[in-house]
């Protein structure tokens, strides 16, 4: 008998994909990636970000599924467990206690910008834009920023779906919908990505996006791509360690790794190269932040036929990518409390949820009241929510994905770990990943974090 989580598992092995590659694929890959790509000028960093998800990502990846899977505990206990299984200090289980406050704070500011596409799916459904000029879309999202009500309307019926979701347990409330969602997702990509190569400017978009200069990425935009990578990923916070728990024993994690940082790529890059050829088609400007994609998409459903239908459609399954990230936000924290204390799952995830739906306050003022001229403001030269994200994105992620590289690559049993490699059947590369975690992520991660953050090496 293998050992099973309390919280139930995923059966079968495209159930485990597919929750994992929910957990990436979401608000990071449509919404974020286009705009920092934006904002930190296109193709350095676009190249930067891709190398960081292969060298430092992936392998980090391996090794979260690992750790959750030969335990089958919630991360923090995992951690304990693994560690006194490997005679290490306990003090490990702090990489699941810097997680689990890190997912509430991702997670106050993801809903808020979830509730956005809330927002926009209601309007398309009505057919508010379509027609309209793009003076008159832009209005419309500086309307949806500036009303106060309306934002924490949808920040709080995005907060009540994830306590819905979670509630109703791992394996109906995670695995099923996603099933539908990708698929779907992945078309409508595509068909937006046609419509930009007919309507808008493709090339200058694979320009932007391809063409590499070195000159123009500044050491801010290596921090930004590296903590992108695990962002995206959804590494560094014991997320996937949580739902390794859950994964069947006899499944690859290499192929697993490999297959959903494929499909998170690949559904990033697909999106970034339709919503580039229409900002470049409609002369947007790239750098414009985070209203980027609400505002170039919704210009071409606008002017394309059944545009209020396809941008529904959109809107709707950008909610649900957002949905289903951000139940693996939270899930580590709940699995770990109901292990610990045996509270009922809903009352944790309620809790939770409420702390996190409080907190998110912070993020739905940062677009309005709290835009500048705050003290907060003053002190830290920005927006809560992009202090927030800074924080969380940019420095908690990778000093968790890094401890946890350091902890698999260097305390825990290499016998453990190779065994537990070997289990889904992967008999090559055990050597590659070790060396990975115990040299290239360590010391890549640490080289830009230094150098980025103003300490100088030389
Ligand atoms: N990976 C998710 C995205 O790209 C965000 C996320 C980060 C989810 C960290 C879980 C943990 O949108
Ligand atoms: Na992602």
């Amino acid at each position: 008998m293998t050992k099973q989580s309390i919280h139930g598992g995923w059966s079968r092995r495209l159930t485990f994909i597919l929750a994992a590659a929910g957990s990436a694929v979401g608000l990071g890959n449509l919404w974020k990636f286009p705009y920092i790509t934006g904002e930190y000028g296109g193709g350095a960093f676009v190249l930067v970000y891709l190398v960081s998800i292969a060298l430092v990502g992936v392998p980090l990846f391996i090794a979260e599924s690992l750790i959750g899977r030969q335990t089958r505990e919630a991360p923090i206990r995992a951690l304990d467990s693994l560690a006194q299984a490997s005679g290490r200090s306990r003090g490990w289980q702090s990489i699941g206690w810097l997680g689990a406050v890190n997912g509430l704070l991702i997670l106050s500011f993801y809903s808020v910008i979830a509730g956005w596409s809330l927002d926009y799916l209601l309007g398309m459904a009505q057919g508010r834009f379509s027609g309209a000029s793009n003076d008159e879309v832009a209005a419309v999202f500086d309307g949806l920023l500036g009303s106060v009500p309306r934002l924490i309307l949808w920040h709080t019926v995005f907060m009540v779906a994830v306590v819905w979701t979670i509630a109703r347990g791992v394996q109906k409330g995670i695995g099923e919908a996603i099933q539908l969602m990708m698929p779907a997702l992945f078309a409508l990509i595509l068909a937006l990505l046609v419509y930009g190569a007919l309507e808008g400017d493709l090339p200058a978009a694979l320009s932007f996006m391809f063409s590499v200069d070195f000159s123009r990425l500044s050491l801010e935009a290596w921090v930004v791509a590296l903590g992108h990578s695990f962002y995206t990923l959804s590494l560094g916070m014991a997320v996937i360690m949580a739902y390794g728990a859950y994964m069947p024993s006899g499944v690859s994690l290499v192929r697993t790794a490999g297959i959903v940082a494929v499909t998170d790529t690949l559904v990033a890059l697909l999106a970034g190269l339709a919503i580039f050829a229409l900002v470049f088609g409609n002369g947007l400007d790239a750098g414009s932040g985070p209203g980027l994609m609400f505002v170039s998409l919704p210009m071409a459903f606008a002017q394309m036929p059944f545009g209020s239908l396809f941008g529904a459609a959109f809107f709707l399954l950008v909610a649900f990518a957002a949905l289903s990230s951000a139940i693996s936000l939270i899930e580590p924290i709940v699995a770990f409390w109901v292990e610990k204390t045996g509270i009922a799952r809903t009352k944790a995830t309620v809790l939770l949820c409420l702390f996190a739906w409080c907190l998110g306050m912070a993020t739905v003022l940062s677009f309005n009241a709290w835009s500048s001229d705050t003290l907060f403001h003053d002190w830290f030269g920005k927006t809560p929510f992009d202090s927030f994200d800074w924080l969380s994105t940019n420095i908690l992620l990778p000093l968790g994905g890094v401890l946890t590289a350091l902890f698999a690559g260097w305390f825990v049993l290499p016998a453990l770990l190779k065994q537990q490699y070997q289990e889904g059947g992967d008999s090559k590369g055990f050597s590659v990943w070790l060396f990975a975690l115990r040299v290239i992520s360590p010391a890549g991660v640490t080289l830009v974090l230094l150098t980025g953050l103003g300490v100088n090496l030389w």
